[in-house]
């Protein structure tokens, strides 16, 4: 039997930890050829990738930063022979401290709003171009199930991933007509390499997120990437503009 994804070039940002790891691996597995970005170069998804059979190349490269977008997108070009599909994960999540909005200053909404949203918008207007050279593509953000729940104490997170939110809808329709799909993926509260390491958010969302869970368990970064490898599939090929989430049951759309 044929991969799913057997040759289809991805392209996925903050590949070196986390939820984006885990998509990285898993796209390999089902025979896409990976480019894993993240702003610390992602070696070791990459040997993880090789060593399982699959083929991967790595490259650093700062979101927030429009020229660093533009060459990310270019090396992806260069090493894999072409681009079908792009997954923007990259975003700051785990290092943050949850807090009432009267304490979170300007400073630390501009450069959560740098990455997690106009990271994103680079990040499809690199691709664009190429992908309707090709006459179509993918592109899946990984959003989150915060804009759903409107979770407190964290509200210039939850206001960035709302932006993602309605960018992906507003993105399905401009880039529609030239065949390239745009939807997003909204995961609960997971256990990333990050979050494990951040005893606050630990203490705080671990068990809240869990018991308000149809499927009463901790969420971890392998539960994500099979939606995302869905929506890069053959089988989603009608489909945009749609935003799924998955977090065991917590929010119903
Ligand atoms: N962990 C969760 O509970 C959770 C829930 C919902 C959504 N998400 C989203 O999933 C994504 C991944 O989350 P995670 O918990 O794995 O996060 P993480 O912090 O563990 O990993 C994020 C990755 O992005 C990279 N990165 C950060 N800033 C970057 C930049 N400017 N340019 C390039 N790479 C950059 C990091 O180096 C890291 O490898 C994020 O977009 C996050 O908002 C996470």
């Amino acid at each position: 039997m044929t991969a799913p994804l057997a040759d289809k070039k991805v392209l996925v940002t903050g590949a070196a930890s986390g939820i984006g790891r885990a998509i990285a691996l898993e796209l390999a597995a089902q025979g896409a050829h990976v480019a894993g970005a993240d702003i610390q170069r992602p070696e070791q998804t990459v040997r993880e990738i090789r060593a399982a059979g699959g083929t991967a190349v790595a490259i650093g490269a700062d979101v927030s930063r429009p020229e660093q977008v533009k060459a990310m997108v270019a090396g992806c070009l260069a090493e894999l022979g072409g681009l079908d599909g792009l997954v923007n994960n990259a975003g700051i999540y785990s290092s943050l401290v949850p807090r009432p909005f009267e304490q979170i200053d300007l400073e630390e909404w501009r450069r959560l709003f740098e990455v997690n949203v106009f990271g994103v918008m680079s990040c499809c207007q690199a691709v664009a171009p190429h992908m309707k050279a090709n006459g179509g593509g993918r592109i899946v953000n990984i959003i989150s199930g915060t804009p759903f729940k409107g979770i407190p104490f964290m509200l210039h997170y939850v206001s960035s991933k709302g932006a993602v939110l309605g960018m992906t809808r507003s993105l399905a329709r401009e880039l529609g007509p030239s065949n390239i799909l745009v939807n997003g993926v909204a995961p609960g509260f997971t256990l990333s390499e990050g979050v494990m390491g951040n005893p606050v958010q630990l203490e705080k969302l671990r068990e809240v997120s869990r018991d308000a869970r149809s499927v009463a368990r901790d969420m971890v970064p392998g539960d994500v990437p099979g939606a995302v490898a869905f929506f890069m599939s053959a089988g989603a090929s009608f489909i945009t503009g749609q935003t799924l989430v998955v977090d065991g049951g917590s929010h119903f759309n």
